[in-house]
C-alpha cells in the first residue's frame, strides 16, 4: 500500500543515489508542486539544491515577499529574484491573452536563465511535474513547469534546458503530493492553497496591463482571498480570485458622479480544473467584501459575482 512516508523515504534514498554531489536548480512558483519537489530535494542534497523564486510582478499581493521568508524558514537554498520592472516592461500595451501568456514565458525563461548561469557545474534541472502534467499536454497547475514546458514549441533552447531533467513526483497526484508535503511537516497553508495561474494576474487583468492595475486587483484580490479565509470559506473553494475588467460604469459619490472600474469576483468548485461549479457563497459574506472592496480600493465602484459554470465557461476569462 502506498504511504506518504514510504514514498518520502524511498524518494530520498533514490534521489541521493542518483544525484551524488551534483547541483540541482529548480524553479519555485510558491505553489504545492514546485514547494513539496524542493522538500524533496533539499532532504537529499541540502545545499546543493539551489531554487529560484522570480516575482513577475503579477502574484497576489505581498506574496513575493511572504513566500519567500517562508521558504527561507523551510531551510532552503532560495533566491528571491524581483524582475516585475521587466515583466511589466515587455507586457506594456499588449492585450492580447496569448501574446501576453507568450511575453510572460518568454521573460521567465530569460530571467531564469541569467540565474541559473550564475550557479557554478549545475548539471540538474529538477520540476515538480506531478502526473496530471505528465499525461496532458497542457499543465494547468501553473508555474514554471508549465511555462517551460510551453517554451519547448518556440525553439533555441536556453542553456538550462540541457540540463538533465529530475522530477520526483512525476507518478503523484495532487492529493498525493499534499501528503507527501505534509508527511515532511510542511505548512498546512502552504499545502491547501488554491491552485494560481503561471502568468498570475496579467490574464485577470483583461486588456492591457498597468502597475496601477496590478494594484488595483491586488488590493482586491487580497480583500477577497483574505476574507474566505476569515469566513472559513478558503478550504471549500478549489480556486478563487478577481477580474479586473476592460470598462468602466458609472457610480455617484457625495453629489459626484464616478466613472471607474468594475471587478468581477470567481470562486469555484472542481476536482481537477477540467469542469467547475461556481460557488453558492453567503450572500452575507458577499456583501461584505463588495462593501470593503469598493470602500477601500479607489477606482472600484463596481462588483458583480461570476455564477458560470465550466463548461462552456472557463475559470479564467482569458
Ligand atoms: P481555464 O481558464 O482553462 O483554467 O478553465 C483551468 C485551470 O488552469 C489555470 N490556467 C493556467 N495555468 N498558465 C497556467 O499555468 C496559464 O496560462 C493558465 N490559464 C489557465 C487556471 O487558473 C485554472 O486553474
Amino acid at each position: 500500500d502506498w504511504t506518504p512516508n514510504a514514498f518520502v523515504e524511498e524518494t530520498v534514498a533514490e534521489l541521493k543515489e542518483k544525484l551524488g554531489n551534483d547541483k540541482v536548480v529548480l524553479g519555485l512558483s510558491g505553489g504545492v508542486d514546485s514547494s513539496v519537489a524542493a522538500m524533496l530535494l533539499h532532504k537529499a542534497i541540502g545545499k546543493n539544491l539551489y531554487c529560484i523564486f522570480v516575482n513577475n510582478g503579477l502574484l497576489r499581493k505581498n506574496e513575493f515577499s511572504s513566500v519567500l521568508q517562508q521558504y527561507e524558514g523551510m531551510g532552503l537554498n532560495v533566491k528571491g529574484v524581483d524582475a516585475s520592472a521587466r515583466f511589466l516592461e515587455a507586457l506594456a500595451g499588449e492585450s492580447d491573452p496569448e501574446k501576453k501568456r507568450k511575453a510572460i514565458g518568454r521573460v521567465f525563461i530569460e530571467v531564469f536563465d541569467d540565474e541559473a548561469h550564475q550557479i557554478k557545474d549545475v548539471t540538474w534541472l529538477a520540476q515538480g511535474t506531478i502526473y496530471p502534467d505528465v499525461i496532458e499536454s497542457v499543465s494547468a497547475t501553473g508555474g514554471p513547469s508549465a511555462t517551460i514546458k510551453s517554451h519547448h514549441n518556440v525553439g533555441g533552447l536556453p542553456d538550462f534546458m540541457k540540463l538533465k531533467i529530475v522530477e520526483p513526483l512525476k507518478a503523484l497526484f495532487k492529493d498525493e503530493v499534499r501528503r507527501v508535503g505534509a508527511s515532511m511537516g510542511m505548512d498546512k497553508q502552504l499545502l491547501g492553497r488554491h491552485p494560481f495561474p503561471g502568468p498570475g494576474l496579467a490574464i485577470r487583468i483583461l486588456g492591457d496591463i498597468t502597475a496601477e492595475k496590478v494594484r488595483i486587483l491586488q488590493e482586491v484580490d487580497a480583500i477577497f482571498i483574505d476574507g474566505l479565509r476569515q469566513w472559513d470559506l478558503y478550504d471549500k473553494v478549489w480556486q478563487a480570485g478577481a477580474i479586473l475588467l476592460p470598462v468602466n460604469s458609472v457610480g455617484v459619490m457625495g453629489d459626484e458622479r464616478t466613472y471607474e472600474k468594475v471587478v468581477a469576483l470567481r470562486a469555484v468548485e472542481s476536482t481537477d480544473g477540467m469542469t467547475a461549479d461556481w460557488v453558492d457563497l453567503p450572500y452575507k459574506f458577499l456583501q461584505k467584501v463588495s462593501n470593503d472592496i469598493i470602500n477601500k480600493v479607489k477606482g472600484v465602484n463596481r462588483v458583480v459575482y461570476d455564477i458560470s459554470s465550466k463548461p462552456p465557461a472557463t475559470i479564467e476569462w482569458e
